[in-house]
């Protein structure tokens, strides 16, 4: 896998956030916590999900966190969309009946999707554990975006879509990680002194050890990209264990009590053929939460997600095994999926044009700013 280091390391840097995305970002949440602080009284608006974890690649969204006392979140959904419509946002989506209520939408000035979750205080506490791991060595924080980015590309990271998450692919690489290179990522759950919280009628134990012993480690960002396709193409028992990042990494699905139930991904695809629609089985690819362990995360992967995973999974592997390029690997699946996507910096419109078209486009906005400063003289006159 070293071969992959080069390649790795360029295509991070080239993926980095722009500062002026960062600036905009802080912005515009800044601006709905002032929105919703005047709407909603001693409500708190807290931001978690990658633009606080540090684990964020150019197209990440803003994840939000409305914490409110109400108890209708359909209502509450209802208001929101449209005070956010008031504010010009667009596409807005609720989903009021999700295990969390959430509503999305996309900011048009700044182009960022945003999705606020209601009350989802817990995501806040597992964001400072992932910060911590991402902290505890650069080689965790690059692998994590490695396999983002190549989940992301191969269109294999949208729990909307029935694949899993951003947060799932990172708590895989991170129990990669722990098994392979304990010293690289040691588990941070383990501190003596615990912590709890209680949210609901739910205590959780967030623990989050901030004791963290260097690691001893000589594996590079490419050996441990390579281990990870290996291990959940091919050396990881599906049927028998779970990824536990609470655990160092795995714990076997007797001790976790999760069955792998049928009916499996291809019989409920071969039933859909013929026109009958199964139940998908719970707990296939099983991952679980490192606080909330009775949540596993690979409960939104549908039968065609789970299928598709797995082969992504085999073609990433046999392709290192084949010493193919990073950027094969990571050739891009539906690339209209980014149509959507900000713009990298102020010249990203300009760099397809060809130069009678630039000046084409500087002539009109010259003859408007003429026409402003004739008309703000008048006005001022
Ligand atoms: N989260 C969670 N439970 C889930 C999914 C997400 O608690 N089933 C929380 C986690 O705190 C995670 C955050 O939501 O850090 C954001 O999730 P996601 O957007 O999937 O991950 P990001 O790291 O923000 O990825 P991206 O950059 O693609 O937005
Ligand atoms: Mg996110």
């Amino acid at each position: 896998g070293k071969y992959l280091d080069g390649a790795i390391t360029r295509g991070l840097k080239s993926h980095r956030e722009h500062d002026s995305t960062i600036k905009r970002r802080e912005s515009l949440i800044r601006h709905l916590q002032k929105i919703f602080s005047t709407r909603f009284k001693g409500c708190d608006l807290q931001a978690f999900g990658s633009s606080q974890t540090g684990l964020n690649l150019r197209n990440g969204d803003v994840d939000l966190c409305l914490i409110i006392d109400s108890k209708d979140s359909r209502k509450l959904l209802k208001r929101m969309r449209g005070i956010l419509n008031d504010q010009g946002m667009e596409d807005i989506i609720t989903i009021p009946r999700a295990r969390i209520p959430i509503v999305k939408f996309r900011d048009p000035r700044s182009g960022f999707e945003v999705d606020i979750a209601i009350n989802n205080s817990l995501a806040v506490h597992n964001t400072k554990l992932l910060k911590s791991y991402s902290e505890c060595d650069p080689r965790i924080k690059e692998l994590i975006l490695t396999v983002k980015y190549w989940a992301l590309q191969r269109a294999i990271c949208d729990a909307y879509e029935g694949t899993f998450s951003s947060y799932a692919w990172t708590l895989m690489a991170i129990a990669h990680m722990q098994i392979i290179e304990p010293n690289l990522a040691p588990n941070l759950q383990l501190s003596e002194q615990r912590e709890e919280v209680k949210i609901g009628k739910i205590v959780y134990d967030i623990t989050v050890s901030n004791q963290i012993t260097p690691g001893d480690s000589k594996c590079t960002t490419g050996e441990l990209l390579a281990g990870f396709f290996d291990r959940f193409a091919r050396g990881w028992d599906w049927q028998n264990d779970v990824i536990s990042i609470a655990n160092g990494g795995s714990i076997s699905r007797k001790e976790k009590g999760w069955k792998f139930a049928n009916p499996g991904a291809i019989e409920v695809m071969e039933a859909a053929d013929e026109g009958e629609e199964l139940p998908m089985g719970y707990h296939h690819l099983s991952i679980e939460d490192p606080f909330d362990k009775e949540h596993d995360l690979c409960r939104v992967v549908r039968p065609e997600g789970e299928l598709t995973i797995r082969d992504e999974l085999l073609r990433a592997a046999r392709m290192v095994a084949e010493g193919k390029p990073f950027a094969k690997i990571c050739e891009v699946v539906r690339p209209e999926r980014f149509k959507n996507e900000q713009p990298e910096d102020l010249f990203h419109d300009l760099r397809t044009l060809k130069e009678h078209e630039i000046q084409s486009k500087l002539d009109n906005i010259t003859s408007e700013i003429d026409t402003l400063t004739t008309r703000m003289d008048a006005l001022e006159n």
